[in-house]
C-alpha cells in the first residue's frame, strides 16, 4: 500500500472524546505499518491552553487506552508528531494564527500546503469552521490540497442537511468534503460487494424472483452513557437510520458498479436512496415503529430507563429503538419488504444483514426450524465478523425431517491477516483523495428525504406512540408486527429465541 503524499493533519476538538478513542488510535495504527505519508505532522486544537508536550503526554494515553495494537513500542515516536495550538473555533479571529502555524510546521518539514481538517466537534461548529479556514485563505488548493471530513450528525432533517449542504458548498468543493459514515470503513461491509459480485452463486438469486426479504438489525447493549444531552436532540432514527443502516442497505440493495471507481460505486447506492418508495404520513404508525427502554434488571443488575438517565428530560419521547418496513421501488427489488431496526439497551451488540430467500414452492418434507423453510444468508458486520448460510438438512432417522443447519465464516479466520479498524481505512482513503467511502451530499440529502416524513410525524403528532421495552429485550413487541407472516419474525425476538443463544436475559 502507497504512503499518502505529505501533509498535515489538523484535528479540531483534539481532546474530545472521538479524539481520544477513534482518530489518534486509528492514526497509531497508520503509523506502525507505516502508512503515513514519508514528512507529517498532526496539529490539535482545543479552547484551553496546553503545551505540546502535555498534549503529546495525552496522546500517549489514547493510544494506550484505546489503541488495538498489539506493537505499542512506538508510541513516543508517534506522540512526538504532535502540535497543540488553543482556538476557540466559533470565533473567527482565532482562526488568524493557523495560517502562521501552519507555514511554521510546513517550513520545518519542507512540506507544500497539503493539509486535511478533520471536524471532531459538535455539530453546530460545521459551518463555522468551514467559513472561518476559508477567510483565512485555508480552502485554498493553489500551494496543496485541502480536504475536511466532516462527523454525523450531517444535519438533523432533509431542510437542516440541505442548509449545511449549501453553506459548506459556498466555499468548498465537493471533492474537498468527506462526510465520513464510519460503518463504511468496516471490512464486512465491503466485504458485501465481494460476497454479491465475485460470486457465481448469490448475484443470479440476490433480486424479487428468489429473495422473499431482508431484515438489517443493528443492536447495541449500551444505553446512551454520558450522551444523553446529546442522544436527547438525536434519537435512533437520526443515529443510527439515516446513515449507518440506510448505507448498509445501499451496499445490499445496489447494481454492480461499472468499477470500483468512487463514482459508479456512489451513483448506485443514490440510486437506491432514489428509489426508496417514500413513506406517506398517514401510513407512518404502520411502517414505523418507535420505542424507549425502560428500567429493569439485566443479567442480576438494575439498568435504569432512559427518562432517568443523566441530562435526559424525564417525559422525553425520543426513541432509542426505531424499527422500519420499507420497499425499493426498482426492477430489482419490486415487492420485496426491507425491514430495518436499531436499538439501544438490547440484550446484546450486534449488526447484521439477513437475505431470506423465498421457500421452495412445494415443501415435501416435514419442516422442524425457527425460519419456516427460508435460507438465510446472515451477513454479520459486527462483533464476529462474517458471513453464515442456514440450509435444511435431513435430520438423522427415521421420516424426512428437516432442520436447518448453518454454514459459517469467520472474517478471524483469516489467522495472518489484521482486520482494520474503520476510522484507520477511512482516514488512509482521505489522505490518499479516495472519497469511495465517504458519503456525497446527494446521498445524505436522499437518505434525509426519505426519512423525513417519519421524523415530521414522530415529533409533531404526540398521539402516535413511544413503546415502552424493558432494558435487556429486543425492543418493543409491536414492532415484531411490522412482519406479518405469521411463521416470519425478526431473527432475534424475545419470543424466537435465536439459535446461537441471543436471548432476552431478564
Ligand atoms: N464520540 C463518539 O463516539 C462519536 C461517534 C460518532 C460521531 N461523533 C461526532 O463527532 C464529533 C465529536 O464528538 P465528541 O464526542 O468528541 O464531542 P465532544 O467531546 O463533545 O466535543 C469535542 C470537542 O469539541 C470542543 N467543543 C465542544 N463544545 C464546544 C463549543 N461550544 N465551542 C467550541 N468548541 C467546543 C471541545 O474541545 P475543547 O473543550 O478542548 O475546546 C471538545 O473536546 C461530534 O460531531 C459527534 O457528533 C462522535
Amino acid at each position: 500500500m502507497k504512503k499518502p503524499e505529505n501533509h498535515i493533519f489538523v484535528i479540531f476538538g483534539g481532546r474530545g472524546d472521538l479524539a481520544k478513542r477513534k482518530i489518534v488510535p486509528a492514526l497509531y495504527s497508520l503509523f506502525v505499518q507505516d502508512l503515513l505519508p514519508e514528512r507529517y505532522a498532526v496539529l490539535a486544537t482545543g479552547r484551553s491552553k496546553v503545551t505540546d508536550v502535555a498534549y503529546q503526554d495525552e496522546v500517549k494515553a489514547a493510544v494506550d487506552s484505546f489503541s488495538e495494537e498489539k506493537d505499542k513500542s512506538r508510541i513516543k515516536d508517534f506522540a512526538d508528531t504532535f502540535r497543540y495550538i488553543d482556538l476557540d473555533p466559533s470565533i473567527n479571529e482565532a482562526f488568524s494564527q493557523l495560517p502562521t502555524a501552519l507555514a511554521s510546521i510546513r517550513s520545518l518539514l519542507g512540506i507544500s500546503g497539503n493539509t486535511l481538517f478533520y471536524f471532531s466537534v459538535p455539530p453546530d461548529l460545521y459551518t463555522k469552521i468551514s467559513d472561518h479556514l476559508a477567510l483565512n485563505g485555508l480552502n485554498n488548493e493553489s500551494d496543496g490540497w485541502k480536504r475536511m471530513i466532516i462527523e454525523k450528525p450531517y444535519g438533523h432533517d432533509f431542510e437542516s442537511a440541505t442548509a449545511l449542504n449549501s453553506k459548506l458548498l459556498e466555499k468548498w468543493g465537493e471533492n474537498q468534503i468527506y462526510r465520513i459514515d464510519h460503518y463504511l470503513g468496516k471490512e464486512t461491509v465491503q466485504n458485501i460487494l465481494v460476497t454479491r459480485f465475485s460470486n457465481g452463486i448469490f448475484e443470479p438469486l440476490w433480486n424479487r424472483n428468489y429473495v422473499h426479504h431482508v431484515e438489517i438489525t443493528s443492536a447495541e447493549s449500551l444505553g446512551v452513557e454520558r450522551r444523553g444531552a446529546y442522544y436527547e436532540g438525536a434519537g435512533a432514527l437520526r443515529d443510527m437510520v439515516q446513515n449507518h443502516l440506510l448505507s448498509l442497505t445501499g451496499f445490499v440493495a445496489m447494481e454492480p458498479p461499472s468499477s470500483l471507481d468512487s463514482t459508479p460505486i456512489r451513483n448506485e447506492i443514490l440510486k437506491v436512496f432514489q428509489s426508496l418508495r417514500p413513506i406517506q404520513t398517514e401510513d407512518v404508525q404502520r411502517v414505523a415503529i418507535r420505542g424507549q427502554y425502560t428500567g429493569a434488571h439485566v443479567r442480576g443488575e438494575w439498568i435504569r430507563g432512559y427518562r432517568e438517565e443523566e441530562h435526559v428530560d424525564p417525559s422525553s419521547i425520543t426513541e432509542t429503538f426505531a424499527a422500519l418496513k420499507f420497499y425499493i421501488d426498482n426492477w430489482r427489488w419490486g415487492g420485496v419488504p426491507f425491514y430495518i431496526r436499531t436499538g439501544k439497551r438490547l440484550p446484546t451488540r450486534v449488526t447484521e444483514a439477513v437475505i431470506y430467500f423465498k421457500q421452495t414452492p412445494h415443501t415435501t418434507f416435514s419442516q422442524n426450524s425457527e425460519s419456516g423453510g427460508y435460507n438465510q444468508l446472515i451477513i454479520r458486520i459486527q462483533p464476529d465478523e462474517g458471513i453464515l448460510l442456514k440450509f435444511g438438512m435431513k435430520v438423522p432417522g427415521t421420516g424426512f425431517n428437516v432442520r436447518n443447519v448453518n454454514m459459517d465464516f469467520h472474517y478471524s479466520d483469516f489467522a495472518s491477516e489484521r482486520i482494520p479498524m474503520a476510522y484507520e481505512r477511512l482516514l488512509y482513503d482521505c489522505m490518499n483523495g479516495d472519497n469511495t467511502l465517504y458519503t456525497r451530499s446527494d446521498e445524505v440529502l436522499a437518505a434525509w428525504r426519505f426519512l423525513d416524513p417519519v421524523i415530521k410525524t414522530w415529533y409533531n403528532n404526540h398521539d402516535i406512540p413511544v413503546y415502552g421495552y424493558p432494558a435487556g429485550t429486543w425492543g418493543p413487541e409491536k414492532a415484531d408486527e411490522l412482519i406479518e407472516e405469521p411463521e416470519l419474525t425478526w431473527r432475534y425476538t424475545c419470543k424466537n429465541l435465536a439459535d446461537d443463544g441471543v436471548y432476552c436475559e431478564l
